[in-house]
């Protein structure tokens, strides 16, 4: 029974071999098995989500567990319950393994401390999200075939993106090179040194070309002057992705904030996998939720 807090110190090996029962299980022939059954799986998600959310059910749901939703919005966390006291609680009626999303950093290196049951980091704070590096980096190896070697630009607000963490950490691990492209103020200040800038062209010269959202919700107002200042300086706009390589491929974690970061036409372009990463997000939770209980 493991836990699945980050992708900082995972090895190459314990990476790979998610990536590969993820591929197991994206060929199997039938869509629900009962690898889990009788296998309680919580879903807590202290902060929204569709994405993680729904893949993560169906994740559950297609490896026979029983699964149990739990929203922060419609629960007694409303009357002040605190986030350890409420995963306490799930684990004394017994769940075999929760799935947790959290706004605040640090809090899931502590809960996992003081709980039995394998916990899942479905995004926390500016953090990590593992599984989100993991289907990345999965959806990478099926258009390139290996990681080992290839250059991934992440462009846009990396401050507030604990995607960009996790995948700095789990591509650098599998033999990436790694850059990022961001306006000074939304550069993180926790990497210093650790991590190259590159300009916006530089950046579209890579073999993936990963945006992310404009996190406005986490903002203090006035970091951006405008949406169509940002989209002109680090937007993927129409323009701009005629530049890229033939083979590269354009990547976004979703949601896509349409004609911000990335033009309106460009998020199915033929050189985006952005659906395909959604679609792939399934497999890798499966792997992942059998590595904690299977
Ligand atoms: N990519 C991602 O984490 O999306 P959600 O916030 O919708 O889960």
């Amino acid at each position: 029974e493991r836990s699945l807090l980050g992708l900082k110190g995972m090895s190459k090996q314990e990476i790979e071999a998610i990536l590969e029962r993820a591929s197991y299980w994206a060929n199997y022939p039938v869509k629900v098995t009962g690898q889990l059954a009788g296998k309680f799986v919580a879903n807590m998600f202290f902060e929204n989500s569709t994405r993680t959310r729904f893949s993560f059910e169906l994740a559950e749901k297609r490896l026979g567990a029983e699964v149990l939703n739990f929203s922060a919005a419609v629960s007694s966390v409303q009357k002040g319950e605190s986030i350890y006291d409420t995963v306490r609680t799930l684990e004394s009626m017994g769940i075999d393994a929760g799935i947790i999303r959290l706004k605040p950093v640090g809090v899931l290196q502590e809960l996992a401390q003081k709980i039995r049951i394998p916990l899942i980091n479905a995004g926390d704070g500016n953090n990590e999200h593992p599984t989100q590096a993991l289907l990345d980096i999965y959806t990478m190896r099926q258009h390139f075939g290996e990681i080992q070697g290839l250059t991934v630009s992440i462009i846009g607000d990396i401050q507030h993106s604990r995607v960009a963490r996790s995948n700095l950490w789990g591509l650098r691990t599998m033999g990436a090179e790694v850059q990022f492209c961001a306006p000074p103020q939304m550069m993180a200040q926790d990497l210093e040194g650790q991590i190259r800038y590159v300009s916006i062209e530089e950046a579209l010269r890579a073999d993936v070309v990963m945006l992310l959202r404009l996190q406005l919700e986490r903002h203090e107002t006035g970091m951006i002057k405008s949406a169509e200042e940002y989209r002109e300086q680090y937007g993927l706009t129409a323009e701009r992705a005629k530049l890229l390589k033939p083979h590269a491929i354009i990547m976004h974690p979703a949601p896509v904030n349409r004609n911000v970061e990335i033009d309106d036409e460009v998020v199915e372009h033929e050189q985006s996998r952005i659906f395909t990463q959604i679609a792939n997000g399934v497999p890798i939770r499966m792997a992942v939720i059998e590595r904690a209980v299977g």
